[in-house]
Order: C-alpha cells, then structure tokens, then sequence
C-alpha cells in the first residue's frame, strides 16, 4: 500500500527510548551484524518464516528493500533496530522488532522480533516490546496488538507474556516455518489491547 499518512494512520515515532534500549530506523549497514547475530544462524531463525541468509550481501537486499517501502510512503511496517544506549557509535545492534498494520481499515497490527544470539536472557525483547506495544496503543488507530509464535517456541511465549500480552487461542495450521516443516504449522496468538 502507498498513501499519505492520514489522520487515522498509526505513525509511530522514528526512535524509542527505554531505559537500556534505543530503538531506531534500520539502514544497509546494519547488514553484517544481523547476517553474523541471527540471520545466517539456523537455530536463530528456527521459528522465523525464512530460511538461513547465505551471506550478509542477502541481507542487505532484504533492508534496502525495507527502506525503500518506508520511502515510497509505505507507511504500515514498522521497523526498528534496537541498539544499546551505552553502547559506542556504529556499535552492532542487538536485535530488531517490527510492527506491521495492514492498513487504515486495520484496528490492529502485529508484532514480531528477533535477538541476536549474544544478548539473549536480558530481557531486552521485554524491554522494546513493551515500549513498541505501548507506543503504538498510544496512536489514535490502534486498538490491538497482536502476535503469533511456534507452539513450541517457548522463550517467545515467555517474552510475549512479559510484554503484556495474554494468550488467546492456538490458530491450527497457520503458517509455515520452513526450517522445521515444509506444510503450515500451529501457532499460540497472544494480543494486548487498549482498555478505553
Ligand atoms: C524470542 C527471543 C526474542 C526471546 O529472547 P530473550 O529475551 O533473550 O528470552 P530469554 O532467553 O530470557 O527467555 C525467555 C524465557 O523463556 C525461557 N526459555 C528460553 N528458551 C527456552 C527453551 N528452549 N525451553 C523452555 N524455556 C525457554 C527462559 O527460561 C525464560 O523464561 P522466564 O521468563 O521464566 O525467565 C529470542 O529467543 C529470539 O530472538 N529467538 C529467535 C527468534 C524468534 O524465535 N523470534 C520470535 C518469533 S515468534
């Protein structure tokens, strides 16, 4: 989809900051740290709808493609690359979190994340979720944030529910996850939503 923002539309700030975490837009250079943190990794992206990325070259394909979506006025993916705050300039980042709305006739957008492996058993996917979740229920558009993980994805689980979110029922044959079966597999949906 390609529109001018409008009043409805759930425009979510550039940057987020949280008490360790900075959220921030992706760009090309962050290819190589994500390509080495988790996308070249197979058990990273056991429960991700891709396979492993060959080399950081892929990766950088899938980001220049990413921004250049958001500069087109796509404006219904929301992508952000989370950095240490204490963290030196140009540092890797550690991970990324997205939120994708289908639209302005869309009352809900999902969530999805990644850590790369180092930075695992922090609690920093908490830490973004929460503050992505939380901005984006602020925005005039959204009632519902949701999200889907692999039954057995259990560390996803956990963190869903760290962030706020309950679970409300398994959507039988949902989605592929091609590192672990090539047919659509079960997934546990989990939401917050905005109370008024
Ligand atoms: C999901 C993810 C972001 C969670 O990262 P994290 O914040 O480092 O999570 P933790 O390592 O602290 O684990 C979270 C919880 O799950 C538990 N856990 C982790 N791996 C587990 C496993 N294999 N089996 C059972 N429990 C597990 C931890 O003990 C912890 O439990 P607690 O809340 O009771 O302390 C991270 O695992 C990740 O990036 N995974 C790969 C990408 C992915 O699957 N994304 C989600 C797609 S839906």
């Amino acid at each position: 989809m390609c529109s001018q923002p409008d009043a409805k539309s759930p425009l979510l700030p550039p940057k987020l900051i949280t008490q360790r975490l900075i959220l921030r837009p992706p760009t090309v250079a962050d290819a190589e740290w994500i390509f080495r943190g988790y996308a070249g990794d197979s058990e990273s992206v056991r429960y991700l709808t891709f396979r492993p990325h060959a080399n950081a070259s892929t990766v950088r394909t899938f980001l220049e493609e990413l921004l250049a979506a958001h500069d087109a006025g796509e404006r219904v993916r929301f992508a952000y690359v989370l950095a240490l705050r204490d963290a030196e300039e140009g540092a890797p980042g550690v991970g990324m979190i997205d939120l994708h709305w289908d639209g302005p006739s869309s009352l809900g957008a999902s969530l999805g994340y990644v850590l790369a492996t180092p930075h695992r058993g922090k609690g920093y996917m908490t830490e973004a979720g929460r503050a992505l979740v939380e901005a984006a229920l602020a925005t005039e558009a959204l009632w519902r944030v949701w999200a889907v993980a692999d039954t057995e994805n259990v560390a996803s689980h956990r963190t869903l529910e760290r962030i706020g979110m309950s679970y409300e029922g398994t959507l039988r044959r949902f989605i592929v996850h091609p590192n672990v079966q090539s047919t659509p597999r079960d997934v546990y949906l989990y939401a917050r939503v905005r109370s008024s």
